[in-house]
């Protein structure tokens, strides 16, 4: 039993025991996650995923601020089912300028990933202002201020500077173009630009 011995020392030293346990799980979590960072298929952008136009930018800060992603996934999950009913599942390089992604599980309502282009821009309209108008059944809640509120253009860019100081590929004159871009459109315009734009660059089909 030299063995015993041992263990015994580690067993009785709560210190020591802390250690050889943070040693322990933190291996197996980083043979998990450190090869994903050097992986290109999870941080190079898929062909076809560019960063933000000004107007979808801003809507994409309106999603988050009013909650949308609390009822809303936008991941489309490996699963047949799925795939059947959303479209080709997610893939990582779709969201490298997500930051933060909206992937999520929760899903009061449908997931939103493949969502560009199934409605025409007035169907988003509608629907965001009073769902109940064109979905009778809906318990989506209204967003009827988004009517109201202009974007504010100089934030946009503001915005866009600071994602291109941490690498997104914004060139200095669509920054500067950007309070151009966005002038007199209201939220509303915003978020169905940025609905409209989801799940366009994915690959086709199941
Ligand atoms: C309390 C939960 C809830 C919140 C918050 C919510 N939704 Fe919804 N949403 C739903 C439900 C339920 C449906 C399905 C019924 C319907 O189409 O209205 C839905 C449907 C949708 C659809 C249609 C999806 C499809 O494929 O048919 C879109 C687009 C949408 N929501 C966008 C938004 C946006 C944008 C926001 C934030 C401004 C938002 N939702 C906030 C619950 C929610």
């Amino acid at each position: 039993m030299s063995n015993g011995n041992s263990h015994e020392k580690v067993e009785k030293n709560v210190g020591l025991m802390a250690v050889l346990i943070a040693v322990a799980v933190s291996f197996g979590g980083l043979a998990e996650i450190v090869p994903l960072m050097f992986q290109a298929e999870a941080i190079k952008p898929l062909e076809g995923v560019k960063p933000y136009p000004a107007l979808q930018l801003a809507g994409r800060d309106i999603y988050i601020r009013e909650g949308c992603y609390n009822c809303h996934s936008q991941m489309v999950r490996t699963l047949r089912f799925e795939s059947e009913r959303y479209g080709h599942y997610s893939l990582a390089g779709e969201s490298v300028y997500d930051r933060p992604f909206q992937w999520g599980s929760k899903r009061t309502g449908p997931d939103l990933a493949r969502v560009g282009g199934r409605y025409s821009d007035d169907w988003h309209r509608v629907h965001l202002i009073n769902p109940r108008d064109v979905v009778p059944e809906s318990n989506m809640p209204s967003f009827p201020w988004l009517e109201n509120a202009k974007v504010d253009g100089a934030e946009v860019a503001q915005r866009m500077k600071t994602l291109q100081r941490i690498g997104d590929p914004y060139t200095d004159e669509e920054i500067n173009s950007a309070a151009t871009d966005v002038e007199g459109r209201t939220e509303l315009d915003a978020v169905v630009a940025y609905l409209q734009g989801l799940g366009k660059a994915a690959p086709r089909g199941g």
